[in-house]
């Protein structure tokens, strides 16, 4: 049971010769229900209307929420004086993770400086604790982001795709919301969103 829900593609999971197919879809769809992904969520505000659509995303599923905003992050230093913050405990977490889903609104065409800023601190990973940056490996991310703007801006899936490539985690795709309304949900992305939700659960 716990292959099932780490392996990285269920469709990669041989079905045992005893259980007949059926049974083997249904069991297998269960155990994917329920599985957990971690959604590190970073607005500069907890309650805006990006967190009305993760809400919305995944009301009917467990899952577990960091928001980066509630937490003591300081800016990437070099002499990792600050080493003793809350990233490294947040990384220790991600790496219990299969699925990690970024969330971030659009800010001048970028992500939020909230994520932006636990972005450089990955780096950390790559230096002090190597260890937990080698756990990264074969994760799938994903990322959703919110803006008034019909559309993303040009370029930024980049620092989502290639940080993923670095760590050698899959990127699996995103979810854009564009804003009507504050704290509304715009119905003219409800099949996007439907299909995101299939490919983290499918
Ligand atoms: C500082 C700031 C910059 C923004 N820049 C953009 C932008 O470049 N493109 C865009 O589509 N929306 C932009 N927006 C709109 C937000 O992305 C949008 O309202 C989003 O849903 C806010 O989510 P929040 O409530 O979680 O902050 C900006 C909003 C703020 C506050």
């Amino acid at each position: 049971m716990i292959y099932l829900m780490q392996s990285q593609n269920h469709k990669n999971v041989e079905k045992p010769k005893f259980i007949s197919q059926k049974i083997y879809k249904f069991l297998l769809g269960f155990l994917l229900m329920g599985k957990k992904v971690l959604l590190i969520f970073g607005s500069s505000r907890s309650n805006g209307t990006t967190k009305f659509i993760v809400n919305e995303l995944f009301k009917n599923r467990e899952v577990e929420f960091i928001d980066l905003l509630e937490q003591d992050i300081s800016y990437f230093d070099y002499e990792h004086a600050n080493s003793n913050d809350d990233f490294l405990q947040i990384a220790e977490k991600m790496v219990g993770y299969q699925d990690l889903i970024f969330v971030t609104p659009v800010y001048w065409f970028s992500m939020s400086a909230v994520m932006k800023n636990f972005f450089d601190r990955l780096t950390d990973l790559l230096q002090i604790r190597k260890d937990l940056g080698r756990k990264l490996k074969d994760k799938n991310t994903y990322f959703i982001a919110s803006g008034t703007d019909k559309k993303l801006p040009t370029g930024f899936q980049v620092p989502f795709v290639r940080t993923s490539k670095h760590f050698e985690m899959n990127f699996r795709g995103f979810f854009y919301h564009y804003v009507m309304e504050e704290k509304k949900f715009n119905e003219n992305c409800r099949e996007e969103a439907r299909k995101f939700v299939e490919l983290i659960y499918p």
